[in-house]
């Protein structure tokens, strides 16, 4: 069920970073229906084809171009030919990412600048790319950036990955005040586990690490790219126009299970808590 009206984006035009595949896709996909026209860019062109011949079968025509995120040169000739295509740049959403699990102790540098050039550097070269265009022209316009819960937490084994997306919602919050006197809005989403083939091939390769994974969220389950879209066009939509520099948390409640001293008291049964009553009520 779709709950937006079908106008809600029509005629913007949205630039995704990382749009062929997981959840730029979805979130693309969902953009398309709600009337925006579609850009999508990364590395592989392949890819990106097999995507836009896809959308293309739905009725969707498309724009895509191979760019590679950590070539500011290669953003700007995305960013021409997008221009040149749909005539302007409403939306640049920042998805763009690469990460995988090992102990910190095992990467090399040249592994720590793999993750770090895609998510830090890519995302900010891509908004320093399309905003200083914005900010010429006089134009306004809305960056979305895909960050993770653990840019605000930190996680263990995905050190660079949390080092960059911090980085990146410093910048979300930073430009939020900054850029707002263009008319430039800054938002953000992080989501929790949405099982993707990119994130679960790095971060989540065997069924004991899924389950592991779903077991810290107290919904019980992973989320569902849908879910995770509808939250996007909302956030870029003009019925979100006063929200800026905020991020949005979509994971089920998942880092506040990690939070919380006590929570893990969830897995105590009613027979338990019946003994346990008897023993705390003896501390009055
Ligand atoms: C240790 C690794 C490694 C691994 C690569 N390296 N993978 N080290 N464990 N699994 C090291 C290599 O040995 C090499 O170092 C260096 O990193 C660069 O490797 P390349 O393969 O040349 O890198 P590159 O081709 O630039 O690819 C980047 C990548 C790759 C990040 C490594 O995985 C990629 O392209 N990812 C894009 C898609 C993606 O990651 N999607 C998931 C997003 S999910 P040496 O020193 O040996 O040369 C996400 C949040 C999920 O971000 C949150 C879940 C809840
Ligand atoms: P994904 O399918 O692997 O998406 C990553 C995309 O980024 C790919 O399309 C990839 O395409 C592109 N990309 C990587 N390096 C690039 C570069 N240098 N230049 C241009 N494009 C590049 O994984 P996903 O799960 O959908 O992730 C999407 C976003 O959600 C990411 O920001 C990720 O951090 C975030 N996220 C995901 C989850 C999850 O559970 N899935 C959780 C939290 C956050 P190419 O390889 O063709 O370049």
């Amino acid at each position: 069920m779709e709950p937006f009206a079908q106008n809600l984006l029509q005629d913007k035009v949205v630039l995704i970073t990382g749009g062929a595949t997981g959840l730029g896709r979805a979130m693309g996909e969902k953009f398309v229906r709600l009337g925006a026209k579609l850009a999508i860019a990364g590395r592989r062109e392949e890819v990106l084809k097999q995507t836009a011949e896809q959308f293309l079968d739905s009725g969707y025509k498309i724009f895509y171009a191979p760019c590679d995120v950590r070539e500011p040169a290669q953003i700007a000739e995305l960013a021409d030919a997008v221009e040149r295509h749909f005539g302007r740049i409403d939306i640049l959403v920042n998805n763009a990412a690469g990460n995988f699990i090992s102990p910190t102790e095992r990467l090399s540098p040249r592994a720590v600048d793999a993750v770090l050039n895609i998510v830090l550097h890519g995302t900010f070269y891509a908004t320093l790319e399309i905003g200083k265009r914005w900010i010429d022209r006089g134009q306004g316009g809305t960056m979305l950036n895909i960050v993770t819960t653990y840019a605000s937490t930190g996680s263990a084994f995905v050190v660079p990955s949390a080092a960059a997306k911090a980085g990146v919602l410093a910048l979300t919050r930073s430009l939020a005040v900054e850029w707002a006197r263009y008319g430039i809005r800054q938002v953000a989403i992080a989501p929790g586990p949405f099982p993707t083939e990119g994130a679960w091939s790095r971060l989540s390769p065997t069924p004991e690490l899924e389950q592991q994974m779903i077991d810290r969220v107290p919904l019980r389950r992973v989320g569902n790219k849908e879910e995770l879209a509808n939250l996007a066009a909302y956030l870029v939509s003009d019925y979100a126009g006063y929200i800026n520099g905020e991020v949005v948390t979509i994971d089920g409640g998942e880092w506040l299970q990690g939070a919380g001293e006590f929570n893990d008291l969830r897995s105590v049964t009613e027979e338990q808590w019946d003994a346990l009553a008897k023993l705390t009520r003896k501390g009055k």
